[in-house]
């Protein structure tokens, strides 16, 4: 079966100013490639060849310029724009179109890096027929991210950035849906503040216990913040 992926690469990248008034976040260089390279390949080296890839408004041109077509890259890249920061939810939902009611297909936030290959997730996420699955990954400061409580194989709920969090599980920026998480993404509302958050969307499908999960092999990061950069460009440098 045909995957295709959608690689998210909106957002305003707040926390990485004033680099990011320059040049938005996922073109800023880590090691030799700008941070968007990464996420490319490694659909790319799963085999996803059919990428939607978001952006901004801001640096719009200079993806255009590096990526092109994407042939480079061994991919076949479609652009969408997203206007304004609407969240990660808000971002995914324009790809709607792109991926067809049927499709199974993967999401990477842009600003996430990591080791590990991609294809035994996707194996899994095919075979099992999960509706919607995430990969998480143990850190020291789960308060950043997304925290899951786990239920056996299933989550039962994610908590973002929680102050007192129930474990020291992340959720990664790597999901695996199917076509009906449009139907979804239009059932949720903006968060305090003020964005369609795809921690909302998850746990609609945990509420139904149909959020299914793995642990990522290898290191990760995301490269939203300075020291998670400087992480990131000495783990790929
Ligand atoms: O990195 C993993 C974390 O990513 C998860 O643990 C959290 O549950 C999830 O909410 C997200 O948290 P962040 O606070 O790190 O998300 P951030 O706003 O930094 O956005 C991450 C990426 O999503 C960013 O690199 C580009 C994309 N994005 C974000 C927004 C807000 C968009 O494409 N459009 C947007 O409007």
């Amino acid at each position: 079966m045909e995957m295709k992926g959608v690689i998210l690469a909106g957002g305003s990248g707040t926390r990485l100013r004033p680099l990011t008034r320059l040049v938005n976040k996922h073109l800023l260089p880590v090691g030799p490639y700008p941070m968007i390279q990464y996420a490319i390949q490694k659909m790319s080296q799963a085999g996803i060849q059919d990428i939607m890839l978001i952006i901004g408004k801001q640096s719009a041109g200079l993806y255009l310029d590096y990526l092109g077509t994407g042939s480079e890259f061994g991919v076949n890249l479609t652009y969408k724009l997203q206007e304004d920061a609407g969240g990660i939810a808000q971002a995914l939902a324009l790809a709607e179109g792109f991926i067809q009611p049927d499709d199974k297909f993967v999401v990477i936030l842009g600003d996430n890096l990591f080791e590990s290959d991609l294809g035994k997730y996707i194996e899994a996420f095919v075979n099992h027929q999960y509706s919607s699955m995430v990969l998480l990954k143990e850190v020291d400061d789960p308060s950043r991210y997304g925290v899951p409580i786990l239920d056996g194989d299933r989550i039962r709920m994610i908590e973002e950035k929680p102050a007192d969090p129930k474990s020291n599980y992340c959720v990664t920026g790597i999901y695996f849906y199917n076509g009906d998480v449009f139907d979804v993404i239009r059932t949720i509302k903006p968060s305090e503040r003020g964005e369609l958050e795809i921690t909302d969307v998850n746990n609609r499908y945990a509420a139904m216990n149909r959020l299914a999960y793995r642990i990522l092999d290898g290191w990760w990061t995301d490269a939203g913040t300075f020291s998670s950069l400087l992480e990131a460009n000495e783990r790929l440098s």
